[in-house]
């Protein structure tokens, strides 16, 4: 039994860490009462940027808002499909609905849980005017093959980054491999405000451009509207808290790594972990086994005080809402079989490997591997 709550995230221990920093920001915020597009919001564009090797960072209001304003600028239309997963959380799928588009869903590799390039081609129509990889709980997906695919078929890429800040392959950071990408800084990621925030980064000029203009009511000079826009844009308070937690992110990553190094060794082959491929680095957004009796797994760790999440129990091709795209049970096996495996659990910069140590004895004691 755990001495206190463990929980998949850890604010207070956070704010112990970092919160005289945070605290000094948004006073800063305060002083100079510009919220919307303030100095911040500027400074954490370029640091951001600079950070992840892209030419340009644009700030939005979420991620949601992000992987919606980035197809758009980069130039899926109506009627157009989208070839991307089903295992993931469901705004990757609903941004392309807001267009009009079709989300096409290929089935995933089973080991790292992202979306499976050997099944892309075969998807592949005249209609097909994308892809959209997802970086599963801070695993890259393979962007080398899909980038490859992409260029043969002259299909553009959006990547769902949304869990994957500060994620590399081969040196290069997620976001910066496709036409464009789309991160979200919602409180529970890796890199996550204190509230609704995301980013939409591009090394193209025009997509940016664009971008910029559809997250302004479609002006580039205020109260000058070229086209129909949205009003969608990062606020200075966000920005003055992703500024700090910026300058600590590495750190914040490699500490999730380091638990999640330390959950795989305790857990020996007791369950099966999300594998990572070699060239790649995960940043650990979610620490995620798979397990057969999952729901005796949740009840023993909420008995000795743990929490434990399950992203996502249904995939986006059986949810109701995508009904009208008319896939049915048993179409992507694999994506169906995990949902029905998969369970996260706590993984932050701050949790003990007293706590670690513990939460695995007792998945130790209780799981079916998968
Ligand atoms: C994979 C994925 N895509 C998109 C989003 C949407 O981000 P937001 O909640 O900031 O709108 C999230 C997070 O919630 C996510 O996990």
């Amino acid at each position: 039994m755990l001495r206190e709550r463990v929980n998949m995230i850890d604010i207070k221990r956070e704010l112990a860490d970092i919160g005289g920093e945070i605290k000094e920001a948004i006073a800063a915020s305060l002083e100079d009462t510009i919220f919307i597009k303030g100095p911040r919001v500027k400074e954490f564009e370029k640091n951001a940027a600079l950070f992840l090797g892209v030419k340009h960072a644009i700030g939005v209001a979420n991620g949601t808002d992000a992987l919606h304003l980035a197809l758009r600028a980069i130039g899926v239309r109506e009627g157009d499909e989208v070839i991307t997963t089903a295992f993931t959380f469901f705004a990757t799928a609903e941004a392309c609905a807001y267009i009009g588009a079709k989300p096409v869903f290929a089935d995933i590799d089973i080991d790292s849980m992202n979306i499976n390039p050997a099944l892309i081609e075969k998807l592949i129509t005249k209609k097909t005017k994308a892809i959209l990889p997802v970086h599963i709980f801070g695993c890259p997906a393979d962007m080398t093959s899909i980038m490859n695919i992409a260029e043969k078929h002259k299909l553009l890429v959006l990547e769902d980054c949304a869990q994957s800040f500060g994620a590399l392959t081969d040196g290069i950071k997620t976001g910066a491999f496709g036409t464009a990408g789309a991160i979200s800084f919602y409180p529970t990621k890796n890199l996550g405000a204190y509230g609704d925030a995301g980013m939409v980064v591009t090394n193209d000029d025009t997509a940016a451009e664009l971008c910029r203009k559809y997250s302004e009511h479609g002006c580039s000079e205020r109260y000058y509207h070229e086209m129909i826009g949205y009003n969608s844009r990062l606020d200075d308070i966000q920005a003055a808290v992703l500024n700090v937690k910026l300058r600590h992110i590495d750190r914040f990553n490699t500490e999730r790594r380091r638990k999640a190094a330390h959950y795989i060794k305790n857990l020996g082959d007791a369950v099966l972990c999300q594998r990572t491929p070699g060239n790649a680095y995960h940043v650990y957004h979610q620490f995620t086994v798979r397990v057969k009796n999952r729901e005796e797994v949740i009840k023993a760790l909420s008995d000795a005080n743990a929490a434990s999440s399950v992203f996502y129990p249904v995939p986006c091709h059986l949810q109701n809402a995508m009904k009208y795209l008319g896939y049915k049970k048993g179409d992507l096996p694999l994506t169906e079989m995990l949902s029905e495996q998969v369970l996260s659990l706590p993984i932050n910069p701050y949790i003990t490997d007293g706590e670690i140590n513990e939460i695995s004895n007792i998945v130790k004691s209780v799981a079916e591997s998968a």
